[in-house]
């Protein structure tokens, strides 16, 4: 599930790791580079746009029916900037992972990068965790360090951090399909 320009998609294109069939693309708007990646990939696609809807709930509904639809076993959350309402938790528990340019728990939402440079950080990265009820909250999967260097402005960071995005996420996709990850409490263990 994608909003942007869908490099992280890519990334899981190219990487084509055994157990990962990507069934279909779920877009919260039209036009974005995500779908074009995947309709250059043969992928299906879904447009799914919250204007049309009235409200989360009703959105985070015809989203998951759509995961149905493409009888997704799992859902890979790569730079879709809505947030899914608890039903999405419900109805695919410990089965949403998301990506966030930021070593959570610092950092939170939608300007991770901006904020973390604001700060004064001289350490970030990137992080993949299970989504769960709560923004950038659920158990961590795996995370990757980034240093913030003195000159660095929003987008060279962004450019360091993707690098270790484009690599870490379809190795943990990959674990993930191949049903290595266990959530116990906050913990994953991996088998
Ligand atoms: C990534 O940097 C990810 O961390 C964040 O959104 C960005 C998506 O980039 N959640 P892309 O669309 O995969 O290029």
């Amino acid at each position: 599930m994608a909003s942007g320009s869908g490099t992280n998609l890519q990334a899981l294109i190219d990487a084509a790791t055994p157990n990962v069939d990507i069934v279909g693309v779920i877009a919260d708007r039209v036009g974005v580079g995500a779908l074009q990646r995947a309709e250059s990939a043969t992928i299906p696609t879904r447009v799914i746009r919250w204007t049309g809807h009235d409200g989360r709930d009703s959105f985070t509904t015809a989203i998951c029916d759509a995961v149905d639809e493409f009888a997704a076993e799992g859902l890979v959350l790569a730079g879709f900037m809505r947030i899914l309402g608890p039903e999405a938790i419900r109805r695919f528990p410990q089965r949403i992972l998301n990506i966030h340019p930021s070593l959570l728990p610092a950092f939170p939402g939608a300007h991770a990068i901006a904020n973390a440079l604001a700060y004064g950080a001289r350490l970030t990265g990137v992080t993949v965790h299970f989504v769960d009820e709560e923004v950038d909250h659920g158990p961590i999967i795996a995370q990757r360090a980034v240093p913030i260097l003195p000159d660095d402005d929003e987008r060279s960071l962004h450019t360091r951090i993707q690098e270790e995005e484009h690599v870490l996420y379809p190795q943990v996709v990959e674990e993930f399909a191949s049903g290595r990850l266990d959530v116990v409490g906050r913990m994953v263990r991996r088998r």
